[in-house]
């Protein structure tokens, strides 16, 4: 598979930037600030393409609501992962012909995953014509060119590039949080397991370059955020494209290295190439959390061969064993697939019997759903989504009960935290994190959001911590 790095130079980016300013002429004509709406679905990466989205919209100097009938421009970035997000999306978007009637000149796009599947965008262009704009993840660094080209033109715009992917440094940022980061560190996937669909809408992988990474950091560091999340679909093949000798530990040892008090965390782990390297960095690197996220997503053999994963049982056993031998107190996720085609009683109880052999922390369970153009699509699936839901419905009741289980184990003792937020609840107004990334509710002055504080746990059920500070 070859696959030629693009990347977009920064005088293009300059150029979107001018348009932005363009656009703003416009919408800023009659002296009234425009409206934006930014509705996204999905994963972090998405969370993170969002925040570019409404940079460019900010530098349009848009203000931002979560109101669609005030709205004049609406952006709803798509996930394509499973069926019922794709519902989701259809049913808001087929919804906001009401806005439209109420407000003629609203903008609605729509763009992300969802709409890179020709057959999501044939569907979009056909049954939606509140639709005014459809660009996919590839094109997300033109975004101001193309909304100017319908502006302009009041005609629908459908721009859907077939790409593996580009790099484009240097997209403005508007950040949802001034506490926690996201750091997209890498695009694309591949790993083509069968079941998934995001190789075919994100691409190929493809690396930032370690000095990008680290200067963002750098100045997430410097404008006081106290965590930091790398993103990538697999951050263990960090660095492979760039033959740059740098690979992933490496990165997170870089970063590391940047003074200051703040958190690293990473997403996603594949456990076909987690290495050693990788956890000796991880209980190494003062800065980095003792938490990894290690999708499993079977515990059986002949289904993993089947998913294409690349791992087996014991490999997967083995790995958790090593990140378990170098930091005793790791807090372990996972990603399970229940029902994925023809998965039998006996092979779903496999899942079962390794779920209770590891004991995650917690777990993100997923019954199969059916992607149009991955090899699992053909593959026969002979059981009801019925059989599928008893299935679920047991997984689910034995992680609940491990995760209320480990949840317990922290009551009575003292934990630092970061405090990240506010839960509008009066009780445990505040939320917060430990190092392993459990979520804590407690009480104190919102001035402490951003602060690391240590918290002592008094209860806990199976979803989250609660606590009080402890001074002493
Ligand atoms: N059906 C159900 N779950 C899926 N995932 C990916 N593709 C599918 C699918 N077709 C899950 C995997 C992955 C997580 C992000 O979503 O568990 O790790
Ligand atoms: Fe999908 Fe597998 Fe790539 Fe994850 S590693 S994005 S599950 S193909």
């Amino acid at each position: 598979m070859s696959y030629v790095r693009k990347e977009i130079s920064i005088d293009e980016i300059k150029k979107q930037e001018e348009i932005c300013l363009q656009i703003k002429e416009i919408l800023c004509a009659e002296g009234k600030q425009p409206m934006a709406l930014v509705d996204t679905y999905g994963c972090q990466q998405n969370e993170a393409d969002s925040e570019k989205l409404r940079g460019y919209l900010q530098l349009m100097g848009c203000g931002f609501t979560d109101d669609e009938f005030l709205a004049d421009i609406i952006l709803v970035n798509t996930c394509a992962v499973r069926e019922h997000a794709e519902m989701r999306v259809l049913g808001n978007v087929g919804s906001l012909n009401h806005t439209k009637k109420n407000k003629p000149d609203q903008i609605i796009s729509v763009c992300g995953c969802m709409v890179q599947q020709q057959h999501m965008a044939d569907k979009v262009k056909k049954s939606y014509p509140v639709v005014d704009l459809v660009f996919g993840p590839h094109e997300l660094w033109r975004f101001p060119e193309l909304l100017l080209k319908h502006i302009q033109s009041h005609k629908r715009v459908f721009s859907r590039c077939e790409s593996d992917g580009v790099i484009a440094e240097g997209i403005p940022r508007n950040r949802d949080s001034k506490v926690k980061a996201w750091l997209s560190i890498m695009n694309g996937c591949n790993n083509f397991c069968t079941y998934c669909i995001v190789p075919y809408t994100r691409g190929r992988e493809r690396s930032r370059r370690p000095e990008d990474v680290v200067a963002e950091a750098r100045e997430l560091v410097a404008a006081g955020y106290k965590e930091i999340t790398l993103l990538g679909q697999n951050v263990n093949s960090y660095g492979k494209d760039l033959n740059c000798g740098v690979d992933f530990a490496d990165l997170i040892r870089m970063i590391n290295d940047i003074p200051g008090e703040f958190l690293i965390r990473f997403m996603t782990s594949h456990p076909k190439d987690a290495t050693e390297k990788l956890f000796k960095t991880m209980a190494e690197c003062e800065k980095c959390a003792h938490q990894i996220h290690l999708p499993v997503q079977s515990g059986n053999d002949h289904i993993l061969k089947r998913m294409n994963r690349c791992y087996d049982r014991e490999k997967y056993m083995q790995q958790v064993e090593m990140a378990r031998s170098y930091m005793p107190d790791l807090v372990l996720t996972t990603d399970i697939i229940v029902g994925f085609p023809g998965e039998t009683d006996e092979e779903f109880e496999d899942t079962i019997k390794l779920c209770q052999d590891v004991r995650f922390d917690s777990m993100f369970t997923f019954i199969y759903s059916k992607r149009q153009g991955t090899p699992a699509a053909t593959m026969p699936d002979p059981f009801t989504r019925e059989q599928k839901q008893v299935h679920f419905d047991k997984l689910m009741a034995v992680s609940n009960a491990i995760s209320a289980e480990k949840h317990k184990a922290y009551e009575g003792k003292t934990y630092k935290v970061l405090v990240d937020g506010e839960t509008g609840k009066d009780e445990y107004n505040l939320s917060s994190r430990t190092n392993g990334g459990r979520l804590v509710h407690l009480k104190g002055d919102p001035a402490l959001i951003g602060k690391f504080i240590n918290v002592k746990i008094t209860s806990s059920n199976t979803w989250a911590l609660y606590g009080e500070i402890d001074n002493g």
